[in-house]
């Protein structure tokens, strides 16, 4: 039977597409998101929980919550959880640039949605250096200025990130709300609980576990982890010496610092929160490269002292998303820990 032009033309199309698909399952295509994972995974989380999991295809990353590991307690909304979210889709757009992808983003109301496709931009691999030193430090920083060309750029950076140097009326006002605010989240019996659950508590649990915070993570050193695992399990995370011990780390956290950074948004919901996930890792991989400690503190956000805080900082009109303690120290060596990640395959 002689073939028509119509036939001709589906058969050449149909060539053309099975060639693209060929091409894009390439085996470096899908390897390459088995590296923009790992770098996705390298997110900061509100207390190292990992609150997501992943679909994905050839060419696709789709976010989504894990129902398993949300902080009930002090997020109930899971605001924080979404901005986790948002900051491991913005570490995954991030460095597939190196890979010479593109990435294409949206949402719904489950999930957060990345496509990949080639670029034909040639791009260095920038951000996996800052991605992977990114971390976050809760020991005292020097309590010295940023210096004006750090506080030019961290005042360029975004129209919805604003710089208080701790010196400053606003700075003060910012530190006396976190310990606060701090106080009362320690003397609530259901987050200390919750804060107990995800403290690990023994080098058992170290070894068994991959999330959470361990002691190197809230900033002791070797000599102290010794004394923490002697002194404290999950019930004595909840005893007076604990919540007296924090108060003083905390006073001592908001009190040596250079000063706090705040990121606000429009408004509060989901968009918005994946939107501050992305604009926080931005600007975090921005401060390691620059060599800037950072500590987020989000009790003030989290207990009633919030609408003071906004009040007292003449910001009604707008939500914060995060709060920033940041400053200069020496680096912290180690990293914090990963759980592998769980990953449905399409
Ligand atoms: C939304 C959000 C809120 C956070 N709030 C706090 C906080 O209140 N106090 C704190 O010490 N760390 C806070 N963190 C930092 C996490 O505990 C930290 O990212 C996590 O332990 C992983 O460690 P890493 O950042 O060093 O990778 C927060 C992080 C995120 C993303």
């Amino acid at each position: 039977m002689p073939l028509t032009n119509e036939s001709t033309n589906w058969a050449k199309s149909a060539f053309l597409s099975f060639c693209i698909l060929m091409f894009c399952q390439m085996p470096g295509f899908s390897q390459n998101i088995n590296k923009i994972l790992h770098y996705g995974q390298r997110a900061p989380s509100s207390h190292n929980a990992q609150m997501w999991q992943v679909d994905t295809t050839y060419n696709s990353i789709r976010i989504r919550l894990d129902p398993t590991k949300l902080l009930n307690k002090v997020d109930p909304s899971n605001r924080e959880a979404w901005i986790s979210l948002g900051a491991f889709a913005e570490n995954c757009i991030l460095s597939a640039s190196g890979f010479s992808l593109m990435c294409d983003i949206q949402h719904d109301s489950t999930g957060i949605n990345l496509t990949f496709s080639k670029s034909t931009a040639a791009h260095k691999e920038k951000y996996a250096k800052w991605i992977i030193q990114r971390k976050t430090t809760r020991t005292p920083f020097k309590k010295e200025e940023l210096s004006t060309e750090h506080q030019t750029i961290i005042k360029n950076f975004d129209v919805n990130i604003t710089y208080y140097p701790l010196n400053s009326e606003y700075g003060k006002i910012i530190a006396d709300n976190l310990y606060s605010s701090n106080i009362a989240q320690l003397n609530n019996s259901t987050k200390l609980q919750e804060l107990s659950e995800w403290t690990i508590t023994s080098r058992k649990e170290e070894k068994q576990r991959k999330d959470g915070l361990s002691p190197s993570d809230l900033g002791l050193n070797s000599f102290s982890k010794a004394f923490f695992y002697a002194l404290f399990n999950k019930e004595k995370i909840q005893s007076h010496r604990f919540i007296n011990i924090a108060q003083r780390n905390t006073l001592k956290q908001v009190n040596n610092c250079s000063g706090f950074i705040i990121i606000t948004s429009a408004r509060n919901n989901k968009e918005e929160w994946i939107k501050s996930g992305r604009l926080l890792q931005r600007l975090w991989l921005k401060l390691t490269e620059l060599n800037i400690r950072v500590h987020p503190m989000s009790q003030s956000i989290e207990e009633n002292y919030y609408p003071e805080l906004k009040e007292k900082l003449n910001i009604n009109n707008k939500e914060i998303q995060m709060i920033i303690r940041v400053g200069y120290s020496k680096p912290r060596k180690d990293c914090s820990a990963r759980s592998d990640l769980k990953i449905n395959n399409g």
